[in-house]
């Protein structure tokens, strides 16, 4: 190897090296004090939510937590007048502390709302549409939607009135904080019946 290979092979192992370097664990101690603090009147103490529009954070991948916070806090490509002013004063550390708080909580079961959309919900769920080439949600989500730790989210038991709104805000493309516009290339092919009978679906899993 040449010098400056050996250099430039030296500085892109640097950069990765600092990218990497642990910022130590996070407390999920302090994160339940930023909880009971601020979040609590809307999320529910362990972050099981009694408000449908406020979304259940109880059990969630801490990863996928910290990084809604993070894109809130940005308030680029997902944007909420609400969460902007609670991540706002927020440091990096309170907010993997507080999401590291919530990823421990048990979360509660939720209950489908119709009995009708359940098969139809559960058909795209499971099996997606090969003829719409629309993938399985199960496929990265889990077949019971208990979601994949630091690659996507756990879906089940979550309000259907929340994922119902989630799910037009990523077709509408006003959410638009999924990688490779995984979730926007999908929500693009569902229709309000389709996106309806899925909210439901997900929100009955456990
Ligand atoms: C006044 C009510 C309110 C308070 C207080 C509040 N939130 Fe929220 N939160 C919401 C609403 C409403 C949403 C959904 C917003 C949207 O549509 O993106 C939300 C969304 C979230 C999400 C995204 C969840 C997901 O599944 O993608 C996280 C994470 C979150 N809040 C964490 C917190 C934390 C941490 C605090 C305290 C520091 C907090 N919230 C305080 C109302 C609130
Ligand atoms: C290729 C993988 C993939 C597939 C297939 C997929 N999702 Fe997702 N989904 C994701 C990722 C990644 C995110 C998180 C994006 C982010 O970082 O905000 C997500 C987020 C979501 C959210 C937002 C969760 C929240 O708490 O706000 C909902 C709801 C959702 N997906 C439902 C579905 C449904 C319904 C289907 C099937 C029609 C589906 N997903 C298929 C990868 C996928």
């Amino acid at each position: 190897m040449n010098r400056a290979l050996a250099l430039l092979a030296l500085a892109g192992f640097t950069s990765v090296g600092l990218a990497q370097q642990p910022a130590g664990k996070p407390d999920p101690a302090k994160g339940q004090d930023v909880a009971s603090k601020t979040c609590v009147a809307c999320h529910g103490q362990d972050g099981n939510s009694q408000v449908p529009e406020n979304p259940k954070l109880a059990g969630q991948v801490a990863e996928y937590l910290a990084k809604q916070l993070a894109n809130y806090k940005a308030n680029d490509e997902r944007k909420n007048p609400v969460m902007f002013g609670m991540v706002t004063p927020l440091s990096d550390e309170d907010i993997r502390n507080v999401s590291a708080y919530y990823a421990t909580q048990k979360s509660m079961q939720g209950v489908a709302r119709s009995r009708d959309t359940l098969a139809a919900g559960r058909t795209l769920y499971r099996g997606g549409n090969v003829a719409r080439a629309l993938p399985a949600c199960a496929g990265c989500h889990g077949a019971t939607g208990e979601g994949v730790p630091s690659q996507f989210p756990r879906v089940a038991g979550q309000h259907a009135q929340y994922l119902e709104v989630q799910l037009k805000a990523f077709r509408s493309g006003e959410r638009a904080n999924d990688g490779a516009a995984m979730m926007r290339s999908i929500a693009a092919r569902l229709t309000d019946a389709e996106i309806r009978a899925l909210s439901d679906y997900i929100a009955g899993l456990r």
